[in-house]
């Protein structure tokens, strides 16, 4: 059977799923997302992404579409009628359909879409020897805690890193520290050793992957700590990966075509690698 979405209310064929020419997430980018990564039919981490997308659409004020057992029910729904074993379920939440115009309307009913992806397991090759960064001025704006489906900067962003040979582009404020990838957190395994990440605030995204892998981190008894570093640590650091729940655990073996220490995945990141992917599987998860 062909592939289906959830559109407003409706199981329909993906081909033919639409929404409104004048729902606001079109018009005005007025609309939230999640990503939540499903491994062997079980979406992993599935209340911390939907207490994610509470909080983004409170923080635009958007009404939850539905309830949160709802919601689930709905996710589950599609992805049995997709087969769905391992990739990942996208879930849309916009301010809903109204004449255009930029104040909030009297009264929308907020439009939900989700569709389904399957995904092959991560290139071998991306995990033997890593990915390629390239730097870029962050040009975003102040809320980037807020998970919007305005993404025009981290459009641009990804497309000057494939344009450049590389997978991801780590965004640099002003002040010269890294605030994240286009789609994915930053990390960073310093000369003496420390696990480190920016903390959680405005200026990023706080990935579930993230969040997940800094628990495991503490219950494996390894040292971290959450502050922004420089693109000059990330040169000198031993190690660097990328995390985002289509990424899992990634290595960054170069940034701006300078290796990352000996230029190869570092232990570490390839242990919290497997750490992750316990975690993900169900197994392991503290
Ligand atoms: N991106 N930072 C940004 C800007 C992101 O868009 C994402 C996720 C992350 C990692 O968050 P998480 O661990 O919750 O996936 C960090 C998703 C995968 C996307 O837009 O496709």
């Amino acid at each position: 059977m062909a592939r289906q979405a959830y559109v407003n209310g409706r199981y329909v064929p993906q081909s033919d799923a639409m929404v409104h020419v004048e729902d606001r997430g079109y018009q005005f980018a007025d609309g939230v997302y999640e990503v939540v990564p499903v491994v062997r039919g079980t979406l992993v981490d599935e209340d911390p992404h939907l207490d994610r997308l509470e909080r983004s659409l409170a923080e635009l004020r958007i009404a939850m579409p539905m309830s949160r057992a709802a919601l689930k029910l709905v996710s589950h729904e599609l992805m049995r009628r997709n087969r769905l074993s391992n990739g990942f379920l996208y879930m849309q939440v916009t301010r809903g359909v109204a004449p255009r115009d930029h104040k909030f309307p009297k009264a929308a009913t907020p439009a939900l879409v989700m569709t389904t992806r399957q995904t092959k397991p991560h290139s071998a090759q991306q995990l033997a020897e890593g990915v390629a960064v390239i730097t870029l001025p962050d040009i975003r704006w102040k809320r980037c805690d807020i998970k919007s489906v305005s993404l025009l900067p981290n459009v641009l962003g990804k497309q000057a890193a494939v344009e450049a040979g590389a997978f991801e582009a780590w965004m640099v404020a002003e002040d010269g520290r890294v605030t994240e990838g286009t789609s994915t957190n930053a990390w960073i395994v310093t000369e003496d050793n420390k696990l480190v990440t920016r903390e959680a605030g405005d200026a990023i995204l706080n990935g579930i992957t993230r969040t997940a892998l800094l628990r495991l981190v503490e219950h494996e008894g390894i040292a971290f700590e959450e502050r922004a570093f420089t693109v000059e640590e990330a040169l000198q650091a031993r190690e660097a990966f990328i995390t985002s729940s289509t990424n899992f655990v990634m290595p960054v073996t170069r940034i701006d075509d300078k290796p990352v220490g000996n230029g190869h995945p570092g232990l570490l990141t390839l242990r919290l690698r497997e750490v992750y992917e316990g975690h993900a599987a169900g197994a392991g998860a503290p």
